[in-house]
């Protein structure tokens, strides 16, 4: 696992968008996977800043979002895919026909269980995901992957844990209805991307992002499979760093990598 990290949140977005316009444009294909919250919302101000400068299109981007509420239309303002139409999908030039974002509108499981599959069955066709962005839980999820996820399973219905309502709470309205399902990509799914890229910001992060890395391999702190990943890289600000024990370690490395980068060793 390659550990970056940088001194705020601005340079982790900064620094997350320069790996992005790296993938889209060493691909005649890309295949992005996306993720919501709060966290990536700077990396896509970056990336349309990069689109609106002509150093990037999106126009041959394939790309798949981790996850979906179940029981709210995909035209809610709460879905994801509101989400990622108004900080990213609209302001880009994306084909909208191009974009996979889990349909989980229904209340039936069949038909949930047959969108699984169908999402499932469109990144195999895509030839799978170059570059897998993820945030992480307090609780150490990827995804909707809740504690206790298998490393093995793939895009299902997850029942929301307390903590990720807790956490979400943040933005519904008082007395606004809050999904407690949603349709995720599996750990399996998100394992399967050729590389994944994970950022965490802010002290509130610190505790999750110490487990994922220096902690056990473990259900329980499902961003531990990263662990697994051959090309898995985190990219941390101080503040989500600073309960790592090999801080010092990280930084050190990247400063090796980069002597390295610049074709000197000493
Ligand atoms: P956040 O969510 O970016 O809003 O903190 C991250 C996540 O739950 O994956």
């Amino acid at each position: 696992m390659q550990v970056i990290i940088l001194p705020t949140a601005h340079d982790v977005a900064l620094y997350t968008a320069d790996c992005v316009v790296d993938v889209v444009n060493s691909h005649p294909e890309p295949v992005l996977g996306l993720a919501t919250g709060s966290t990536p919302i700077a990396l896509y101000n970056a990336l349309v800043r990069h689109y609106k400068a002509k150093q990037i299109s999106f126009a041959q981007t394939k790309s798949f979002n981790l996850d979906e509420y179940i029981g709210i239309p995909a035209t809610h303002r709460q879905s994801y895919r509101s989400f990622m139409n108004q900080y990213f999908f609209d302001l880009i030039d994306i084909e909208t026909i191009n974009t996979y974002v889990p349909l989980a509108s229904s209340l039936d499981t069949k038909v949930l269980m047959n969108c699984a599959q169908a999402f499932e069955n469109d990144i195999k066709l895509a030839g799978g995901i170059h570059l897998q962005i993820l945030g992480i839980g307090l609780n150490g999820h990827i995804g909707f992957n809740e504690p206790t996820s298998s490393f093995a399973s793939r895009t299902r219905i997850k029942t929301l844990s307390e903590s990720t309502i807790k956490a979400n709470q943040r933005f519904f309205e008082e007395g606004e209805f809050q999904p407690q399902l949603a349709l995720t990509m599996g750990m399996g799914t998100i394992l399967d991307s050729k590389s994944i890229l994970l950022m965490a910001t802010g002290k509130a992060k610190a505790q999750a992002v110490k487990n994922m890395i220096e902690g056990p391999l473990s259900a329980m702190c499902p961003a531990s499979a990263l662990q697994q990943h051959s090309t898995a890289m985190v990219v941390l600000d101080d503040d989500a760093a600073s309960l790592l024990e090999l801080k010092e370690y990280y930084l050190w490395c990247e400063k090796k990598r980069q002597q390295l980068h610049e074709g000197s060793l000493i």
